[in-house]
């Protein structure tokens, strides 16, 4: 019998001759998944898997099993994720686990090792962060309405002014309709700000953090990543520099390639999937259309339409993992913007004291946990990444 204890597995021998009647029948009476306490020697046998094995020589069951709903068997993935509760047991979920564990401590460790602070933002909040249409809301005492946060990068512009390089890292809510691979309604994402830092910066400092990331699983989680039977070969291109191109040279580019992309609009899956297939490694796509971007991105002095921003689409397929920006540091054009998407200023009048008192360069970025987990692990859909997803047709278990 295969046996796992949250370490690993290992394989339990049991033989007949060397066991009480009594114990050989408890162990005929097993089932998958039923609980048990075992004695027994373990022995170093290279034929095993693991190279180890136990020579059990007593069981106790602790909880019986009986028919374990998941079985080794197809089963559809609306019954799976009916039974997530269950399904996180299987090894292919034990192992985008790990994964996701390697990931999270690695974006802790990353910005440790810079000196970075972590700064906590709030999820109650009083202010849309970036999409109105988006928000989740609740009713908050005398005070109206509360949303759930879309972004902590608010918060963390001004923990910039104070500590220069800090990071927020925790769930975040979108009432997306959408129902792609990508999306979820609740996701974790960390988000980086740099006082001084511009856009250039800003995607150098992306750069060598998927680098890290991808470096360190590829590193202490190769055996996960053969579980998942993902293809290292990719993931080990990941190196700097990444390609960059300008959005409008993107646009000119999927023309070409048969897109019917028109200049002005974002970027859908399929544009982000085509695009990225053009080349070996993440791709930086900067400089949207002011138009299509968040209120509180810079405008790029050199060409007013558009904004000093940045896209970082990965390979295979997996579409936008980051997305950035230089922040718009001047008081006039910032409150402009505002009024101009239809925001209320008197929910955003501390937002604008930064730029008030004592303004400054500073950029960041925000990178969503599940989509890089899901790319990283080969999974066709980011559900799968996180323990308990939450989309528009899910709130159980
Ligand atoms: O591009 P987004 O909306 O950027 C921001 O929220 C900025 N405030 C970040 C910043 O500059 N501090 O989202 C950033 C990333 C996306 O690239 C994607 O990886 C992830 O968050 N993301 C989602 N992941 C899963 N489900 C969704 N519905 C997501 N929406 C965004
Ligand atoms: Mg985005």
């Amino acid at each position: 019998m295969v046996l796992r204890d949250g370490t690993g597995y290992l394989q339990g021998v049991l033989s007949r001759k060397d066991l009480p009647e009594a114990t050989w029948e408890r162990f005929g009476t097993l089932t998958q998944e039923t609980s048990v306490r075992l004695e027994g020697t373990v022995r170093a046998d290279a034929r095993a898997p693991g190279g180890y094995e136990m020579h059990v020589a007593d069981l106790e069951v602790l909880g019986s099993c009986p028919d374990f709903p998941i079985q080794p068997k197809e089963h559809g993935t609306q019954y799976l994720f009916e039974h997530r509760h269950l399904w996180l047991r299987s090894r292919r979920q034990v192992a985008i686990a790990r994964v996701r564990h390697e990931v999270v401590q690695g974006i802790r460790d990353f910005f440790y090792d810079r000196a970075f602070t972590l700064v906590d933002t709030p999820i109650l909040t009083g202010s849309i962060g970036e999409q109105a249409g988006e928000l989740f809301s609740t009713d908050y005492f005398d005070l109206g309405k509360a949303y759930l946060a879309q972004t902590g990068q608010l918060y963390v512009e001004a923990a910039a002014a104070a500590l220069g390089k800090v990071y927020c890292f925790g769930p975040t809510f979108r009432a997306e309709k959408s129902k792609t691979r990508r999306h979820l309604t609740e996701f974790w994402m960390v988000e980086p700000e740099v006082a001084f830092n511009d856009s250039s910066d800003n995607m150098r400092l992306q750069e060598e953090f998927v680098r890290y990331l991808v470096g360190r699983v590829l590193e202490r989680r190769s055996e996960e990543l053969k579980e998942l039977e993902r293809d290292p070969t990719p993931l080990e291109r990941v190196r700097a520099p990444f390609h960059r191109i300008s959005y409008s040279d993107a646009v000119t580019q999927l023309k070409d390639l048969g897109s019917d992309m028109i200049w002005g609009s974002d970027l859908g899956g399929d544009d982000e999937t085509l695009l990225a297939q053009q080349y070996d490694r993440p791709l930086f796509v900067y400089n949207y259309p002011k138009g299509v971007k968040a209120f509180y991105m810079k405008e790029n002095p050199d060409d007013p339409q558009t904004v000093l921003n940045n896209d970082c689409l990965a390979p295979e397929g997996y579409g936008e993992i980051i997305g950035g920006s230089q922040r718009e540091d001047d008081h006039d054009r910032l409150l402009a913007r505002i009024l101009e998407q239809g925001l209320d200023p008197k929910a955003y009048a501390w937002y604008l004291d930064l730029r008030k008192y004592g303004t400054f360069v500073h950029s960041g970025f925000g990178l969503g946990v599940e989509r890089t987990v899901a790319w990283i692990c080969g999974a066709p859909h980011i559900r799968e990444t996180i323990a308990f997803p939450r989309q528009i047709h899910r709130l159980y278990p």
